[in-house]
């Protein structure tokens, strides 16, 4: 009998949903219809950010779904993210008055320092002239407060490395309750995935489906995860985020097809059996979300990737 993994515990006690709608590249016009269709499909986690340019039409669909009684705001899970160019301690409650108001909402359940880059305050490029010091203490001491003010019942980070999660949860008062970063059995994480549950802090996969919109993925044609479906009678999209919910990550499919955004949420009752999994490790891992906008050789706080990820790469 499958474990259906409904929803993950986090370190604040909170239980965040296991399958939420990713929705970045999910443009203007379509966002807001392939909301209104995860939710109908039974998705109760959208996973936003402001940088993502949508939050004002997610918040009108949210509203009209609510006034409709299609779903009850408590029975839904919100994330949204800083962007880097709000990293300033004054800057940040602002940011989530901004994503609040564009939502529609009076707080998000979780809100995560989008990348531990800094950006000059009202930056809107990825210019390396705007990269600026990170003082992520500073940040994080305001992301605090916005957990104590209840705008956001938990707080986290993105993009961290073992090491930047091992630094913050030092001095944090408030620990991080989730590490969101790119994973996918393409690229495993493996050692953050280890730190991440030695630590009690959950990790929550983006880019689940290895991003085929990516020019170069070609994980969803990987021979392991295709035969797997081919025995189970699964697509190797499922196939790949099962995968991820039996390792104990939340996961967060971007799709604006309604089709694939109920194939996605077909992952509850059937599992992938143990010595299938013990073969994704044969698996070759590359990263495809690398951040080098984000680093720089001579203006950049992080000179190159390596010093991004700390050598997780
Ligand atoms: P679309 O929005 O047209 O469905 P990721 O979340 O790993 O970044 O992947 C997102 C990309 O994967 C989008 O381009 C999305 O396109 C596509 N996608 C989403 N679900 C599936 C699926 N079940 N099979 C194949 N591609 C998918």
């Amino acid at each position: 009998m499958a474990e259906s993994i409904r929803h993950f515990e986090l370190n604040n006690g909170a239980k965040i949903p296991s399958m939420g709608l990713g929705t970045w590249k999910a443009d203007a016009g379509i966002v807001g219809d392939a909301i209104t269709t995860a939710i109908k499909a039974g998705y109760r986690h959208i996973d936003c950010a402001q940088r993502y340019g949508n939050e004002k039409e997610i918040g009108k669909t949210l509203k009209k779904l609510f006034e409709e009684g299609v779903v009850k705001r408590e029975d839904l899970w919100i994330t949204s993210k800083l962007w880097c160019s709000d990293h300033a301690p004054e800057d940040v409650p602002l940011a989530l008055n901004r994503t609040l108001s564009d939502l529609q909402l009076d707080y998000v359940d979780l809100y995560l320092m989008h990348w531990p880059v800094s950006m000059k305050k009202g930056s809107v490029t990825f210019d390396p002239e705007n990269l600026t010091k990170v003082d992520i203490p500073s940040t994080w001491a305001a992301m605090e407060s916005l957990c104590d003010a209840g705008k956001a019942r938990a707080i986290g980070v993105s993009n961290f490395s073992s090491k930047k999660l091992r630094d913050l949860l030092d001095i944090a008062r408030i620990p991080p309750s989730v590490n969101q970063v790119e994973c996918h059995p393409g690229w495993q994480q493996q050692q953050l995935h280890s730190f991440c549950q030695s630590k009690g802090v959950h990790l929550s996969a983006y880019s689940p489906l290895g991003s085929p919109s990516n020019l170069g993925s070609t994980m969803l044609k990987d021979q392991l995860l295709n035969l797997i479906g081919e025995k189970l009678g699964k697509s190797p999209a499922q196939v790949a985020l099962r995968w991820g919910l039996q390792m104990g990550h939340s996961l967060l499919p971007k799709s604006t097809n309604e089709k694939r955004i109920k194939e996605n949420f077909d992952v509850f009752d059937w599992c992938i059996p143990r010595d299938f999994c013990d073969k994704f490790s044969d698996i070759e891992q590359v990263k495809l979300i690398s951040g080098n906008t984000f680093v720089h050789e001579t203006l950049g706080y992080y000179k190159n990737i390596q010093e991004l990820w700390d050598g997780e790469i």
